[in-house]
């Protein structure tokens, strides 16, 4: 019986010298692949009682609207800055080199209701971390964080302190 990790093609000095990258694809070239990935984050929410799934664009789609789909749950995107058309709130965020902003709707998220934020992968934790807090700023609570591949070596999970997140494969490594 294949596990998740089985699925996950690893590149070494991708995209730079020293950086083993954890490649999503050959997850989702599989049927099986695709299957067991979310079949595995799902379990993660098992006994969660939670309104709406939203995932940081773009991997965060791939993975979150098919577990939204399963759970019938609304999905909310958050995306990269200027993409969405309507009144929106927005988080810079600082990467590796430079920064980012993810935006949301104003309307996306209705105060009180119960949050899970997903993502394919948490590295330093800047994306998710912006993505809660756009949350939290439109009155939603975030009641669970779940990635498919976590790597435990950049300690993301520091800047998410306050939240339960939970992987479905750990990598010690960065
Ligand atoms: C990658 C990945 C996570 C984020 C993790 O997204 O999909 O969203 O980086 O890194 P962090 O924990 O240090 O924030 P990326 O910004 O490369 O864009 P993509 O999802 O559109 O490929
Ligand atoms: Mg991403």
């Amino acid at each position: 019986m294949k596990k998740v990790e089985d699925y996950i093609r690893s590149i070494p000095d991708f995209p730079e010298e020293g950086i083993i990258f954890r490649d999503v694809t050959s997850i989702l070239q599989e049927a099986d692949g695709l299957h067991l990935a979310i079949d595995e984050m799902i379990k993660l929410l098992d006994g969660v009682d939670f309104d709406v799934i939203a995932g940081a664009e773009s991997r965060g789609f791939i993975f979150g609207v098919p577990i939204a789909y399963a759970l019938n749950k609304p999905f909310v995107p958050v995306r990269k800055a200027g993409k969405l058309p309507c009144a929106t709130v927005s988080k810079t965020y600082d990467l590796e080199y430079g920064s980012a902003t993810i935006e949301m709707h104003k309307d996306s998220i209705k105060p009180g209701q119960k949050v899970v934020l997903v993502d394919d992968l948490i590295a330093t934790g800047g994306t998710i971390e912006a993505a809660a807090q756009l949350v939290e700023e439109l009155g939603g609570e975030v009641v669970k964080i779940v990635f498919l591949m976590e790597l435990a070596g950049l300690h993301g999970r520091d800047k998410l302190a306050k939240y339960d997140v939970a992987s479905v494969v750990t990598y010690e490594g960065k």
